[in-house]
């Protein structure tokens, strides 16, 4: 058994309501154009899927498989792309839907990835940001909430695999670190 100890951080009212109110802006920003959305996983599936569901653009929808992390919370340094999209995305606009975005190492390597695939645009959508850990410039067209430090799991989060299916967030302190 787990001895990690979760603090409540965002409930999940509170994820959902700022989740209903980024679809508005997106669908607002596309404005009725033809839209891709691409989910990042495995972290971002949760939040795609309540983010999706409330827009109102009709989009396309893809999945791409990004690993930055080793088996736990330090970054093992190496990206690997687990899964391609699997549609052409060339004149099409982008969004990507991520989890978090922390030093911003894995999203540039992803956004590089989509701008080769010569989509007319590529936006960003993620519900959370480390902004103050940033080690490479992303820009991130849509933020859910801007967070400190502390390690973060639930809605899609992990530590060492765990934690991703609870509906809200919260800050871990691993067992390690308590011992
Ligand atoms: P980056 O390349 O450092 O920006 O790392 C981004 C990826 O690391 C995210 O997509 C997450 O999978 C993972 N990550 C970064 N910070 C956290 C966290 O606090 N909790 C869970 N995963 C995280
Ligand atoms: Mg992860």
């Amino acid at each position: 058994m787990s001895k990690d100890t979760l603090h409540l951080m965002l409930d999940e009212a509170t994820i959902l309501a700022r989740i209903d109110a980024m679809a508005q802006e997106i669908d607002a920003f596309y404005n009725g154009e033809p839209l891709v959305v691409i989910c990042v996983l495995k972290g971002g599936f949760m939040f795609f899927t309540d983010l999706v569901r409330r827009l109102r653009c009709g989009p396309e929808l893809d999945f791409i498989g990004l690993s930055s992390y080793g088996y736990g919370d330090s970054s093992g340094g190496t990206i690997t792309l687990t899964k391609d999209v699997s549609m052409p995305l060339e004149g099409k606009h982008v969004l990507v839907v991520e989890d978090i975005i922390d030093t911003g190492h894995s999203m540039r390597h992803l956004l590089e990835h989509l701008h080769a695939r010569r989509a007319r645009s590529v936006r960003l959508a993620t519900l959370l940001d480390k902004h103050e850990r940033r080690e490479v410039p992303v820009p991130v067209d849509f933020t859910g909430f801007s967070v400190n430090d502390g390690f973060i799991v639930g809605y899609g989060l992990d530590y060492a695999e765990r934690y991703r299916e609870l509906p809200a967030l919260y800050t871990v302190e691993t067992r390690a670190a308590t011992e």
